[in-house]
């Protein structure tokens, strides 16, 4: 660890409101991709996750199924450890808002805040949805046509009025204007920088950050009438996870490097936070990514119309990989995106089981039949040989450029193009003519093609952990370390497997 940069990234920390289902899922694997393209590229990484167990919402759940909030959150929240098993998630470490750890570091935080300044104790008169957790002001509400008020997310709000602490929010507007326009790339995509910033322009209002009304919630310190703001809770288990108080941020991994966050919570992540990190005098993050929101079939997602995505579903009718290929690769990472079992099948099909299963089976077959089953033996590269080899190495550096900018899909699409230059040189060639006519030439577009496919599969492997080992396998296991990319790693002479396919074709009944 001594020498390797660190890297810490995060996802939201999910309500346990309800079980895990495809945004979910969706927000993780993202990170879960960059954290294993940041390790395999040299840096000592903490990948966060976690669930987020207090406030009214988890409250009223747990009474709704009877059950006591921390017996109720207890269950809940080891489905999202079910889903990063399921998904194959790396992360380090899983944090929960009703740890002690946690306790003492939001306490603390609290008391710096206090001591600084930053707190005063009033009483809130407002709009409060529990549904989003979140306060809105009079202007941003729609009456809801029976009498009610609904938020701009379409949640019911109710009229609250309580004694309250407050965050002085109002006096860091130029502070987090001079933030965003300094420091463009804090928030991405640009359509979202835009976003905050105009609603911080347009006025901040010191922020209600304790209730009074119910009592699922982390104490108050010096004042247990009242329990903390569930989103200043939530968001410190950014720097609970980092060791603090204890590791001073200086020492550990925070600040964060990338805060991965969907679009619905984007105000927390950009004023709220960095507000409440100025105030405490703590670094801020480098950024926050918000990624869009994906319907299915073309609706919205809600329980209520029956058509929630399940992950584990997902997965275990069409596969883990072929559902962390799709979703990345589909849509553009900022942009929404519409589910649908078509595009899956033709996705994975077409990419996985033509372009690079195919190449692999054939390839593969080829030298288990006419190469004695193992490694074959090359003789001078051509000119074809060394650009086919050269531009799979080259693709490193290009989908590093992109998932430093979480352009997932755009780290895909190059891969994918290397990968259809590979097939063209494969076809070009025709290794199976030259097995009666230059069966040495034969032998040498093999080795290639098999070294192309041990790049691809070095390429592959933060978004398709498992087919980039299986593939790594069936070539005899060479080494997929990102430095090895540009070397002749493929040892002449090592017995190779009867291939079996890698990506299977999807068929249609897959999806009934
Ligand atoms: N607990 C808060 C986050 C606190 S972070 C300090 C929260 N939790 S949540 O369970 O509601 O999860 C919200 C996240 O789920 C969103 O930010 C987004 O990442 C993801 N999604 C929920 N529905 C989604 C879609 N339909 N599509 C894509 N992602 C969505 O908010």
């Amino acid at each position: 660890m001594a020498d390797q940069p660190t890297y810490y990234l995060t996802t939201p920390i999910y309500y346990v409101n309800d079980v895990p289902h495809i945004g979910h899922a969706y927000t993780t694997l993202a990170s879960d991709v960059l954290a294993r393209f940041k390790r395999l590229d040299g840096y000592d990484v903490l990948f966060l996750t976690g669930t987020d167990e207090h406030g009214q919402k988890v409250e009223k759940s747990a009474a709704a199924a009877g059950v006591d909030p921390q017996q109720f959150c207890d269950q809940v929240s080891e489905r999202f450890r079910d889903l990063a098993a399921k998904m194959n998630f790396s992360n380090d470490q899983f944090v929960r808002t009703t740890e002690a750890r946690h306790k003492t570091a939001v306490q603390h935080l609290w008391g710096i805040l206090e001591d600084k300044g930053w707190i005063y104790q009033a009483s809130y008169a407002g709009w409060y949805s529990v549904r989003d957790e979140a306060y809105y002001s009079e202007s941003e509400l729609q009456d809801d046509g029976q009498g009610g008020k609904l938020a701009p997310t379409g949640a019911p709000v109710e009229w609250v009025e309580e004694p309250s602490y407050f965050f002085k929010l109002s006096a860091f507007q130029d502070k987090l204007l001079a933030l965003y326009d300094g420091q463009p790339d804090f928030v991405m995509p640009k359509s979202r920088l835009n976003e905050v910033r105009s609603f911080v322009a347009g006025g901040l209002e010191d922020l209600s950050i304790s209730r009074t009304s119910f009592r699922w919630g982390v104490p108050v310190p010096g004042n247990h009438d009242h329990v903390m703001y569930v989103w200043i809770d939530a968001l410190t288990n950014y720097l609970t996870a980092t060791g603090y108080p204890d590791t001073p941020p200086s020492d550990g991994y925070w600040p964060a490097d990338v805060h991965m966050i969907g679009k619905d919570i984007l105000r927390f992540h950009a004023v709220y936070w960095p507000a409440f990190l100025m105030a405490a005098d703590l670094p801020l993050p480098k950024r926050v990514f918000a990624h869009g929101w994906w319907t299915n079939e073309g609706q919205k997602i809600s329980k209520s119309l029956g058509n929630v995505i399940d992950p584990f579903d997902l997965v275990d009718t069409y596969g883990l990989d072929q559902v962390r290929y799709f979703l990345l690769r589909e849509v553009p990472f900022g942009n929404d995106g519409d589910f649908s079992k078509a595009a899956l099948l033709s996705r994975c099909n077409a990419d996985l089981a033509n372009d690079l299963g195919n190449l692999a089976q054939r390839s593969l077959s080829m030298i288990f039949k006419n190469c004695g089953g193992a490694v074959p033996e090359p003789g001078e590269l051509t000119a074809d040989d060394e650009a086919i080899l050269a531009g799979a190495a080259a693709a490193l550096d290009a989908v590093r450029g992109h998932m430093d900018q979480q352009a997932f899909h755009r780290a895909l699409d190059t891969i994918w193009r290397v990968i259809g230059d590979a097939n063209a040189y494969f076809a070009a060639q025709e290794p199976w003519a030259l097995k009666k006519t230059d069966p040495e030439r034969m032998n040498t577009v093999l080795f290639v093609t098999a070294e192309c496919l041990r790049r691809f599969a070095t390429l592959i492997q933060p978004f398709m952990p498992q087919s980039a080992e299986a593939l790594g396998a069936v070539l005899a296991n060479p080494s997929l370390a990102f430095s090895d990319i540009a070397e002749l790693g493929m040892t002449p002479g090592t017995p190779i497997d009867k291939p079996t396919p890698i990506f299977p074709r999807l068929e249609v009944e897959d999806a009934a």
